[in-house]
C-alpha cells in the first residue's frame, strides 16, 4: 500500500480509503475553530494520503476559507470568473443545474493551475448539491506512478523541464457563456517534469495532461508520445481514489502530487455544486 494508514493519531481519526491515496477524517467539526494540536494531525494526514475527505460538514464561506488556511494562504483562482459569493472572491462556485449547463466542467484529468508560477499546494471542495452515485471526481496519485516507472525513463525525466500554459483553459472558458472572457493570455512558464514534494521529499511527476504543452528543447509533436505514454501511467486504476460524493463532504487534495478528473455521468437537468478554494504552493523544484 502506498502512503500510511491512520496509526498514530490522538485527536482524529484516519482511515484509508483504497490502497493508491485517500483517507477519512473523523472526530473534527470543521464550522468550528480547530485546536491547533488538531491542526497539525490534520496536516499530517493530509501529507501521508494527499486526499482527506470530512464528512456532513455544513461550512459558511468564512469557515471554508479559514480551513484552508490550515495549509497556506487562501488564493483567487487567477482566470476563472464565473459564480463567486458575494463578499468571498476566495470561493469559486462550480456548479451545474437545469438551465445551467455543465459550468466549470471538468471531465479532463488535470492538476490545477500549473500555468502559475507557483501553482496552488492544494484545494477544498465542499459538496453543496448532489444526487449521490453521480458526478464522482477521481483523484490520481502521481507520487505513485512516478515511483513505478522504469529506472530508463526516470532518468529520461529527471532534470527536464516543461512548458505549462493556460491556452487549452482559456480557449475553453472564452468559449462558453458562464465566464468573463479572458482576453490576455499569461506567457507559459516552464516547471521540472519530476519535482519534490516539499513536505515529505517524496518525487512525483509535474506534467499536466491539460496544461502542460512540450519539453522545453523538444517541440510539442516530439513531447507527445512520451506525454501520452505518462498520461496514461498517471491514470491507470492502481493510482486512483474514485470519491462518491454526499452533501457537507469537504474534501481536499494536493495538487502538488495529485491530477483530478470529474464524471460526467450525469444529465442536463441534475444539480451539483461545489464550493472550492484554493491554498497558494510555492515554485516546483
Ligand atoms: C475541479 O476540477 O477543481 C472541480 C472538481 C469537482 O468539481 O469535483
Amino acid at each position: 500500500m502506498d502512503g500510511a494508514a491512520g496509526s498514530n493519531y490522538r485527536h482524529i481519526s484516519v482511515r484509508r480509503m483504497c490502497g493508491a491515496l485517500g483517507a477519512e477524517i473523523g472526530g473534527v467539526d470543521l464550522s468550528q475553530p480547530i485546536a491547533p494540536e488538531i491542526e497539525t494531525e490534520i496536516r499530517r494526514a493530509f501529507a501521508e494520503n494527499l486526499v482527506i475527505v470530512f464528512r456532513g460538514q455544513d461550512l459558511a464561506p468564512d469557515r471554508q476559507i479559514a480551513f484552508t488556511r490550515i495549509f497556506g494562504p487562501c488564493e483567487q483562482h487567477p482566470l476563472y470568473r464565473s459564480a463567486q459569493i458575494p463578499d468571498f472572491p476566495e470561493i469559486l462556485v462550480l456548479e451545474h443545474k437545469a438551465g445551467q449547463f455543465f459550468n466549470g466542467r471538468n471531465d479532463i484529468w488535470h492538476a490545477d493551475i500549473t500555468f502559475a508560477e507557483a501553482p496552488p499546494l492544494g484545494s477544498v471542495l465542499h459538496c453543496r448539491a448532489i444526487e449521490e452515485g453521480y458526478g464522482d471526481t477521481m483523484f490520481a496519485n502521481q507520487c505513485l506512478a512516478y515511483d513505478t516507472l522504469s529506472h530508463g525513463m526516470k532518468a529520461l525525466l529527471d532534470g527536464r523541464m516543461a512548458e505549462h500554459s493556460s491556452r487549452v483553459l482559456i480557449e475553453r472558458n472564452n468559449a462558453a457563456a458562464y465566464n468573463v472572457p479572458v482576453t490576455e493570455m499569461p506567457p507559459p512558464v516552464l516547471h521540472p517534469v519530476v519535482r519534490t514534494h516539499p513536505v515529505t521529499s517524496r518525487r512525483t511527476l509535474f506534467v499536466n495532461p491539460t496544461y502542460t504543452e512540450r519539453f522545453e528543447n523538444m517541440t510539442a509533436a516530439e513531447s507527445k508520445p512520451i506525454l501520452e505514454y505518462l498520461y496514461a501511467w498517471g491514470t491507470r486504476s492502481e493510482v486512483i481514489y474514485r470519491h462518491r460524493w454526499r452533501v457537507g463532504d469537504v474534501v481536499m487534495f494536493d495538487n502538488r502530487c495529485c491530477w483530478h478528473y470529474v464524471v460526467i455521468d450525469y444529465g442536463p437537468d441534475m444539480h451539483r455544486r461545489m464550493h472550492r478554494t484554493t491554498a497558494r504552493g510555492d515554485r516546483p523544484a
